[in-house]
Order: structure tokens, then sequence, then C-alpha cells
């Protein structure tokens, strides 16, 4: 016989940003459902993110902006969850936003509007939230699922996993969700940090290090993808979403070409500059478009000295070609410690890209960052989650 203390149509481990979303959606449609998480708290990721504004959408949030080995699997899901369908959403609960950067949402005043807006969701749904339960084991029950909790034995007909990646450990991240996932045959893809900081190798770290806080637009390049946007030198590397956005894209070994002047004909200027001063130096130069600190450490850097009258045309297309093209090769990331996500996980292959269901279970849904979808910079991620936890919820 159900009993009604432990027996729920839908039990989500994971009460995240994808968990809450995916909590109302099947609430409101009569499901008796069940969140669980071991933290104190309910969407910590989200209370961080944003530097604690939460930038919740990306209005121009299309599948390129997503890494994945199956580039197709998110299309459908984003496509029927709109970022103008969770800023309606925002809008209906009075949230104050702002447009910081061409189509990134931010909270005016913090990320816990974003956290209120889903807790008032899934209590308006009758969703329930149980916090500090760890989930030791889970079964089938046929029908369903038996779960075992610290709190006692639960069952359910629909089980969702939402427990996220690895990043950021200290706020409760764990590898169940891919351990779930292998428990009922499904492949887990390789996961590595993404959208974290680079470290560098000695000597260069020690060189770059009196620059710590210098912050200017780049253009980086890595395995044929490009992002211009600032980069900031911090006394262990290079970070700023320049360097966030194409760690994505790099694998251990790999080198940047960061482009210091995007934008400008480096060459032509440097000929002109010549022409028209011969005794103006490359220093002089770098001082006209980069910070003055950045500048003088470069020049410092490539040893270039003397007035240009000296440099003959392919000293000058050597400079222009180190100007263009910073090669640096990193010594590594800073790892999930301080990853704003976690890139592979679940293979999306064996889910329905509808319904994030197993191919040939469709009462077990794998929704949010333990999927093999992860975002660019900007809003993406919790799109994602949005998307994914609504496909989840609408039939979970
Ligand atoms: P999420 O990590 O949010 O939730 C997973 C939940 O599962 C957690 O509550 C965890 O406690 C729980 N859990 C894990 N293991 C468990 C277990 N074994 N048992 C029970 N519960 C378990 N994205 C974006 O779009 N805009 C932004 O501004 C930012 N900013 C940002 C800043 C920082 C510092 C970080 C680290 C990340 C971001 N992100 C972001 C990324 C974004 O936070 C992330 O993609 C989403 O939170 C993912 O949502 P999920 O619900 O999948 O996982």
């Amino acid at each position: 016989m159900a009993d009604p203390a432990s027996d729920y149509d839908v039990i989500i481990i994971g009460a995240g940003a994808a968990g809450l979303m995916c909590a109302a959606t099947a609430g409101y449609r009569g499901r008796r459902v069940l969140v669980l998480d071991h933290a104190k708290k309910p969407g910590r990721k989200i209370l961080m993110s944003g530097g604690g504004r939460c930038n919740f959408t990306n209005m121009n949030s299309t599948p390129a902006n997503f890494l994945s080995d199956n580039p197709h699997y998110c299309i459908s899901a984003l496509k029927r969850y709109t970022p103008q369908d969770f800023l309606d959403l925002v809008d209906r609960h009075g949230v104050e936003y702002e447009e910081k950067a061409p189509g990134q949402l931010f909270c005016q005043h913090s990320a816990k509007d974003i956290l209120d807006v889903l807790l008032t969701e899934c209590d308006w749904s009758g969703a329930e939230i149980r916090l500090k339960t760890t989930v030791t084991a889970v079964e089938e029950a046929h029908p369903g699922y038996r779960i075992t909790t610290n709190a006692g034995p639960l069952r359910c007909q629909s089980l969702v996993i939402a427990t996220g990646g690895l990043s950021i450990p200290t706020m409760g991240a764990t590898g169940f969700g891919y351990d779930i996932a292998r428990q009922f045959g499904l492949q887990v893809l390789p996961t590595r940090a993404g959208l974290v900081p680079f470290t560098l190798p000695q000597p260069l770290k020690e060189q770059l290090a009196p620059l710590s806080g210098v912050s200017y637009p780049v253009e980086a390049q890595c395995n044929g993808q490009s992002f211009r946007e600032p980069m900031l030198v911090t006394h262990r590397g290079l970070s700023g979403p320049a360097m966030l956005q194409i760690s994505s894209y790099w694998h251990p070994g790999d080198t940047l070409a960061i482009n210091l002047l995007p934008g400008q004909s480096i060459l032509n200027d440097l000929m002109a500059l010549r022409d028209e001063r011969p005794q103006a130096t490359v220093a002089h130069y770098l001082n006209q478009h980069l910070p003055r600190r950045f500048a003088q450490a470069f020049n410092d850097l490539q040893g270039w000295q003397g007035p240009l009258q000296g440099y003959r045309n392919s000293d000058i297309e050597q400079v222009a070609e180190v100007l263009e093209g910073w090669r640096v090769k990193p010594g590594g990331t800073e790892g999930y410690r301080t990853a704003e996500v976690t890139l592979g996980g679940v293979d999306t292959r064996q889910l329905s890209s509808k319904t994030m269901a197993v191919a040939d279970r469709p009462d077990i849904f794998f929704i949010g960052e333990v999927v093999d979808v992860t975002g660019h910079l900007g809003g993406h991620n919790f799109q994602w989650a949005w998307a994914s936890g609504v496909a989840a919820g609408n039939v979970a």
C-alpha cells in the first residue's frame, strides 16, 4: 500500500537550478514531487553566481553557445523553453534586472531574487523540498524506484537526477549523478573543469605577477574557437571572460594565441609610425593602446628595444605577429576548485532530447549540468538548467 509519507510520483535529487525548475513544472501538473539535497540550503550556486547577482539568462542564447559531444541534443529543449519564457517568469515575480552586456541579464539587487522565484514556484506547485538528506542507494522497485536516504527509505515512480557537475566541491558538488548513470548502464564522458582561470608556468607567472589586476580586451584563440572579451592578469595566471571562455576549448598541452590588439592593423600602424616618427619605440606604440603597466611589462618580456628606425620590415612583421598572436602555453587551470562548470558528463546519446529521459527507461531523467551540455559564459548555463528542467518536468 502507498505510504503518503514516503511515496512520491517524482523524486528529484538536487535542489539546484535544474532540479527546482523541474520540481515546480512537475508539481503544477499535479504530480506529488519531492526534491532531495544533501546541502543545508537549496540553490547555493545560484546565490554565488554572477558575482552575487546571477546572470540568469542570455537573450541571444542559441545552441551554438553550448559544447557537447552530441551538439544537436540541446536544440529541442532550448527551443521549447526560451530565454523569453524565463524572463516572463522573472517579470511575473517582479524581479528587477539589468542587461550588463548584450543579452546578458543580471538581477539588479541580488541572486537571491532568482532563488526566491524558484522556491515560491515550488511552494505554489506543491513540490516539497527536503534538505540535509543524503541518498545512499537507488534501486529499481518495479514499478519505479526505491531510494535509500539517511532519513529513511522513499519510493517514486519517476526519478530525476539533477546533481550538477563537479565544480566548487565546497558547495556540495559530487559525482553522484555520474555513479547513478553508470548504475543504469549509461556512458559518462570524461569530465574536466570549464570556464576556469589558467595557471601559468614559471618564469612567465613571475614575470606577469606584478600586473595582477590589469584587465583589458583581447581576442583569445584555441582549437578553432576565439573569444573577444577582457582578459585579467591574476597572481596565479590569466583569467577574465576571454580566458574563462577559451578554457572550455583548451586541453592540457595546448597553446593559446592571444591577440593583444584585436581590430588594430598592427603591421600598418607600426610601419606608419616608423615613417612618421623614426625615434618612436615599440613601447611608445604599446603605451597608446594597452594599459601602461601591461605595455611596459610586455615590452620588457619581449626585449623590444631601440627606436623603430633600427627595425627592418621583417623585424616589424615579427613584432606584429607577436602582438596579434601572443603564444601562451598555460601550465594548467585552477581546476574544479574555481571552475564555473564541468565539461563532459552523462552521454546525451542515450537520453531523449525531448524529455531528458533515458532512452529505454522513460521514468529516469538527467537534467542540468550533470549531462554533457555546457554553455559559454554569459547566462547560457542557467538557460540550459531551466530548459532541461522544464523538459523533464513536463513528463516526469
Ligand atoms: P547545481 O550545481 O546548481 O545543483 C546541484 C545540486 O545537487 C546542489 O544543490 C547539490 O548540493 C546537489 N547534490 C549534489 N550531489 C548530491 C548528492 N549526492 N545528494 C544530494 N544532493 C546532491 N551560470 C550562468 O548561467 N550564469 C552565471 O552567472 C553563473 N555564475 C556562476 C558562478 C559560479 C561561481 C559558479 C560555480 C557557476 C556559475 N554558473 C553560472 C553555472 C551555474 O551555476 C550552473 O551551470 C548551474 O547551477 C547548474 O545547475 P544544476 O541544477 O545542474 O546544478
